[in-house]
């Protein structure tokens, strides 16, 4: 039995909610092809677009599935074939794509015997090894789809938050790799009182807002007092794309999960389009490559 599958790029954090919040693009993913085999044993069969291990304990998607298997308590055999479009370092959560991707055809294969919160807590062993650190703000939008809240890690409690029809996402991607495990470090590890209640008022906020459709509030959500202020500057022109986005009428502008991704919100594609294209100029001028996606979240 096998199964080909999509498997999604996640925008984590959404400003104001560091490793809590994050939501599923449409339009970027990897693609995999997995099977179940006769003989038992995990083994990473192909990759390509990516210089990744083969090795399965090395492999994100290997020990996402060995802690499935684990938990499942059977002898199965499974191959893993992995197609990467998204990029290492890339900041829109391409380990995640790899280890959610494999957790979910594997349980698909089996006829489902967990639901996708479930399986939030193996695909989180594929972020373990790739950054040193846990994280559910990626793996829990790609297993569930559209927005994400992880509200506990310990217990792990994900919440699947509702998605306003006319959100659209424009990602700019410099190809330049910044490490989440580099991007971590740059972190302060105490925040203030006073910073603590203007981020979860925001966070607060931003649920709000998807939940009522109120892009305004979303807009107004869309700050990080915290984060922002100290990875930025691994970031490239991040100040500039985010005025020129938010000129052109963003709902609101951010790091994409610990960058270099830079990702905008905004109300319908018409402006989401304008934004992509002002970022574009802007980015232009910097001799850098990169990408930019424009995608619905779902
Ligand atoms: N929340 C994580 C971080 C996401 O910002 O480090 C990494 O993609």
């Amino acid at each position: 039995k096998s199964i080909r599958i999509f498997t999604p790029a996640t925008v984590a954090n959404l400003s104001c909610g560091f490793d809590v919040l994050g939501c599923c693009l449409d339009t970027v993913g990897d693609e995999m092809l997995i099977s179940l085999t006769s003989e038992p044993g995990i083994r990473i069969t192909k990759i390509e677009g990516a210089d990744l291990p083969m090795e399965t304990d090395k492999n994100v998607a290997g020990v996402a599935v060995q802690a499935l298997l684990l938990d499942y308590k059977k002898d199965l055999g499974v191959t893993i074939e992995i197609y990467k479009k998204i990029k290492a370092g890339s900041g829109i959560g391409s380990s995640a794509a790899s280890s959610a991707g494999a957790v979910w055809a594997v349980n698909h294969l089996l006829g489902n015997p967990y639901t996708p919160q479930e399986l939030v807590k193996f695909a989180m062993e594929g972020e373990k090894l790739a950054s040193g650190n846990a994280h559910a703000d990626n793996v829990a939008p790609a297993l569930l789809g559209g927005f994400t809240l992880v509200r506990s890690y310990n217990p792990l409690d994900v919440i699947k938050l509702h998605s306003p029809k006319d959100l659209v996402m424009t990602v700019i991607h410099p190809q330049i790799e910044v490490k989440t495990s580099d991007s971590r470090s740059v972190i302060k590890h105490n925040v203030s009182l006073q910073q603590a209640i203007h981020q979860w008022g925001n966070v607060g906020g931003l649920v709000a807002g998807l939940f009522t459709e109120d892009y305004n509030l979303i807009g107004r959500s869309l700050e990080d007092v915290i984060i922002e202020p100290l990875r930025s500057i691994l970031i490239p022109e991040f100040k500039n794309v985010k005025n020129a986005a938010i000129e052109k009428g963003a709902l609101g502008c951010g790091i994409s999960g610990s960058g270099p991704s830079i990702f905008a919100l905004s109300k319908g594609l018409k402006i989401a389009t304008d934004v992509a294209e002002a970022i574009r100029v802007v980015y232009a001028k910097t001799g850098l490559e990169f990408d930019i996606h424009i995608s619905q979240i779902n």
